[in-house]
């Protein structure tokens, strides 16, 4: 019944992570600096091809010596889904979305638009720019129009690169604004890219998203070597995992606690719960006793990303990551005791996710926190707290991220390596498709994660 992250897209996950770790340099545990936010958005958009030109960043491959790889465009047309994001409205599955909304041609649907281009108004359109070009690279590093001049004379230093951030080109780099920008058309936001309950029952494919996952599957377009270093500041894998949870769990919460968004027809919006705590089988009944949840019979919201912040919390805060535990069951229990008890409880938890994403994206996760953050994760999963489908499919992404991240780190041989890695191919089958999915099959996987973890590093 439900889209999911297809086969490709995980198998492609750890390709694609076999890669960074081939090209990665060891990971330089910097902390990030504030960036001063995008200008107003009133700029021009000059669109792909102004950025596609062979001497830009059209090359056919990869230039030699070169400070960025050139080859961006021909990565993004040929490798990018990102590229094919308008040609999917066209798709017969978009067009049985639309006609079961009743809204026309999804391609001229401004509700199908905000996602699937950089949908600025007409008057922002740049001679070369066009919404056929999908989800282009200005929808990710901002319209160009300011910033397109200064970026060819070279970019060398950390300052020049806070200069260009200050005439609108997007911090990237930054693991709370990468997550805010992905977050805004996978989530979806509450203004105008919405994906509410009732485009996923006119078939919409539901949205999931970890950010360290979703950066390596993209799949990457640039080199994190000496000279990234040199104009960026970098942070691991495991740190922009635990900043793409607390980011999505903060949106999560904010979006329950406001009336506006929560109370859009009799029931609160369901895109908030876990999808399958109500969509499964009666035939096949899954509720196991789980302490801290609303109890069998009511609906789970989806703390998929509340437990994975936990734990990463956790790794360097255990107080904080106690109070999330807590506001977290206290979100669960309200679902019984009405929507206004629900939206507090929100409110309040949203509090503390922001809170803890201030203390992820500050802290170091060195080796030695990677590795304890790998056996609770163990731990966790063998106890039972990842059995929700939602859940599980975070936790696979995140024992992905953590694996990677040591692995890049060259922080395990490369025995451990390929024994942690068959173990996480494993795991990723049995979250591929929900209606197959069985935490019995997902907790023998983590015995065989268990097995392959070394004991210290
Ligand atoms: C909040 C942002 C958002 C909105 C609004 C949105 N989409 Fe999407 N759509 C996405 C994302 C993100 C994906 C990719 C999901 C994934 O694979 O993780 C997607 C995937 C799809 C796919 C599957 C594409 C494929 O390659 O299989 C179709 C079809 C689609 N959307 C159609 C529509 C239509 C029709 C509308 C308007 C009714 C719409 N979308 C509105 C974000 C959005
Ligand atoms: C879906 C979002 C997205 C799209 C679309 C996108 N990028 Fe990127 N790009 C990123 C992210 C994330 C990074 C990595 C963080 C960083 O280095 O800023 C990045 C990095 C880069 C870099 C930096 C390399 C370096 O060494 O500093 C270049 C150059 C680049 N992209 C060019 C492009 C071009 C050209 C396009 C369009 C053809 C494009 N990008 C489309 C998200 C995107
Ligand atoms: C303007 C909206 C938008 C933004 C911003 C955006 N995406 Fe997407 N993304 C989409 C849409 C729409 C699709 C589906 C395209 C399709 O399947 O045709 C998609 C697809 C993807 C996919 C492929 C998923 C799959 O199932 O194969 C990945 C990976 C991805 N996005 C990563 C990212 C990352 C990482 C960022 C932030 C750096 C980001 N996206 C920012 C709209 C967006
Ligand atoms: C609180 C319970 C609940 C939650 C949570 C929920 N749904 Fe639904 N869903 C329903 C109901 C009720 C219907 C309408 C009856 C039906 O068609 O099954 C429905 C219908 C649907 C349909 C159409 C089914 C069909 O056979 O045509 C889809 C697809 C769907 N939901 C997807 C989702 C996704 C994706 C999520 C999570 C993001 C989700 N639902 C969360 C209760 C829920």
């Amino acid at each position: 019944m439900f889209a999911q992250l297809s086969t490709t897209t995980l198998s492609f996950a750890r390709t694609a992570r076999a890669l960074l770790a081939t090209f990665g340099v060891g990971a330089a545990l910097l902390l990030l600096g504030a960036v001063a936010p995008a200008n107003a958005a009133n700029e021009t958009v000059l669109g792909s091809e102004s950025c596609g030109a062979s001497t830009c960043h059209g090359a056919i491959a990869p230039w030699d010596g070169a400070s960025v790889l050139q080859n961006e465009y021909i990565t993004w047309k040929n490798q990018d889904k990102h590229s094919q994001a308008y040609k999917a409205l066209l798709s017969d599955k978009a067009k049985k979305i639309a006609n079961n909304l009743g809204i026309g041609a999804p391609n001229r649907s401004e509700q199908c638009l905000a996602c699937h281009t950089y949908n600025v108004p007409k008057e922002r359109h740049g001679p070369r720019f066009t919404r056929t070009e999908g989800v282009g690279c200005e929808a990710c590093h901002g319209a160009a129009e300011n910033w397109l001049g200064t970026h060819m004379t070279g970019v060398r230093t950390k300052a020049d690169r806070q200069r260009i951030v200050g005439r609108g080109m997007y911090p990237t780099e930054d693991p709370v604004k990468r997550a805010e920008l992905c977050l805004t058309c996978h989530m979806g936001t509450e203004k105008d890219r919405r994906l509410n309950h009732k485009m996923q029952g006119a078939g919409h494919p539901r949205l999931s998203f970890e950010l360290d996952t979703f950066t390596a599957v993209q799949p990457a377009h640039y080199v994190i070597d000496r000279d990234y270093h040199t104009r960026k500041e970098v942070a691991n894998g495991v740190k922009v995992w635990a900043v793409g949870q607390a980011i999505a769990l903060k949106r999560r919460a904010a979006a329950i606690a406001d009336p506006r968004r929560n109370r859009m027809g009799v029931f609160p919006e369901f895109t908030n719960f876990d999808c399958h705590s109500c969509h499964h089988p009666l035939e096949k009944p899954r509720y196991e006793r789980t302490a801290g949840d609303g109890g069998p019979g009511v609906p789970r919201v989806n703390t998929s990303n509340l437990t994975m912040l936990r734990i990463a919390v956790s790794a360097v805060d255990p107080a904080l990551g106690q109070e999330l535990k807590t506001k977290g069951q206290a979100l669960h229990r309200s679902g019984t005791q009405g929507v206004e008890a629900m939206e507090a409880a929100a409110q309040n938890l949203a509090r503390t996710a922001h809170a803890a994403s201030q203390k992820v994206a500050a802290a170091k996760f060195d080796s030695g926190q990677m590795l304890s953050l790998l056996k609770a994760l163990t731990d966790e999963a063998r106890r039972g707290n990842f059995n929700s489908f939602a859940t599980a499919e975070q936790a696979s992404m995140a024992f992905g991220a953590v694996i990677a991240a040591m692995g890049d780190g060259g922080y395990l041989s490369n025995d451990a390596y390929d024994k942690l890695d068959a173990a996480l191919g494993e795991m990723f089958q049995t979250v591929e498709n929900p209606a197959n999915y069985s935490p019995y099959r997902f907790r023998s996987a983590v015995n065989k994660i268990k097995a392959a973890t070394p004991a210290s590093l």
